[in-house]
């Protein structure tokens, strides 16, 4: 950190929030390379469930097997084109609504009317597109890249710090989801979520009610994942929004567009970021618990929430979009505390660092 400091940094030129021509490099050496979240394996418990998701305008789904197991495939039809599942849902053979070609769930074509003893026409030879799938800690990832490093190699040592934070962590489902549009690029989504110097200015409610913001560090997880550790010690005392007793809070980010947070006493939620077009993006924010149960203590959570710290950054994130386009913003100085803490910005160097390393030709 020290030459971080001793060389001085600035923030980010602003045509790597505003500029199409970067958000198109990105799309292709950083969206369609890297892992993305595609949703918590609970949202597919049984057979023939699935769960469509998009990533940029690549739209996907992913499906559990007959055997238990998980694939993920294009969301599209090998005859024409027409997507083949909405939203989620169970099925035992996937459907077409457009000519009604049928596949099964490990997308090998089953029927497709009409064509029967059409010459030329081999039935085996059509399947859907398989994307590869992976899951950290339960949550599933996927990736466009049939050369990527896998889940495990791009983060190392990631799902076992996760593990040792809070080992029962496989026993949380899918509990409560909302999202919003956010009207600015993903990586000032993604900056102001990986940083706290705002927090005692911007998130009154989150500095007394989860954390204690004194404790706030974030810190790069190794020399060798691009992911950031979050930690703080646990709010206490009568602003607390719950019982946050149990153990203190950390947060795992996930380069480049998902963050698992384990809030104080193992209340697990997290933020993953959609990007839509280089000036807007999606943020869901989601919540998860033993069997989804969401008891009264929990729904207040996730609507304080909602109400204060999510809304309060819809607000931040849509202003900096147009503080960039400004004609009079000249990028200032990161502030880069060697001691780390709440007051520095060293995890946006870090950031930096690698949306350079995708966006640069
Ligand atoms: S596009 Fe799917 S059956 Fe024709
Ligand atoms: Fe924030």
């Amino acid at each position: 950190m020290d030459d971080m400091v001793s060389r001085g940094k600035q923030a980010l030129p602003p045509r790597y929030y505003t500029d199409p021509a970067v958000f198109g490099r990105q799309r292709e050496q950083l969206f369609f390379k890297t892992w993305q979240f595609a949703c918590h394996e609970s949202r597919v418990p049984g057979t023939g469930d699935y769960y469509a998701f998009s990533i940029l305008d690549q739209d996907l789904f992913v499906i559990r097997q007959k055997d238990g197991s998980l694939r993920c495939f294009y969301n599209v039809c090998q005859h024409r084109g027409h997507p083949l599942v909405e939203r989620e849902g169970r099925a035992r053979l996937l459907v077409c609504p457009y000519h009604a070609w049928s596949y099964g769930l490990d997308g090998k074509l089953k029927g497709a009317h009409g064509t029967k003893g059409q010459a030329g026409f081999d039935r085996s030879k059509i399947c859907l597109t398989e994307v590869r799938l992976d899951s950290l800690a339960g949550f599933l990832f996927v990736n466009l890249d049939a050369e990527a490093p896998s889940l495990a190699e791009s983060f190392p040592g990631v799902e076992d710090a996760i593990l040792a934070f809070l080992p029962d962590i496989r026993e949380r489902a899918f509990a409560q989801e909302h999202e919003a549009e956010e009207f600015c690029n993903w990586l000032i989504a993604v900056e102001n979520y990986n940083e706290c110097y705002h927090c005692r200015v911007a998130h009154p409610t989150f500095a007394s009610g989860v954390i204690d913001p004194q404790s706030y560090d974030i810190q790069p997880f190794s020399a060798d994942a691009k992911s950031l550790k979050h930690s703080a010690k646990a709010q206490s005392g009568e602003t607390a929004w719950y019982d946050t007793s149990g153990s203190d809070y950390a947060s795992f980010y996930i380069w480049p567009a998902f963050s698992l947070q384990l809030y104080p006493s193992g209340l697990v939620n997290s933020y993953h970021w959609r990007p839509v077009d280089v000036a807007n993006t999606v943020v869901h924010r989601t919540w998860y618990s033993k069997e989804g149960v969401v008891d009264d203590s929990l729904q207040r959570v996730i609507d304080l929430d909602r109400d204060t710290t999510f809304a309060e950054d819809l607000k931040l994130v849509k202003r900096i979009q147009r503080g960039l386009g400004s004609r009079g913003y000249s990028p200032g100085p990161l502030v880069l505390n060697p001691d780390g803490g709440i007051d520095s910005e060293h995890s946006i160097a870090a950031l930096h660092d690698w949306v350079r390393e995708a966006s640069d030709t």
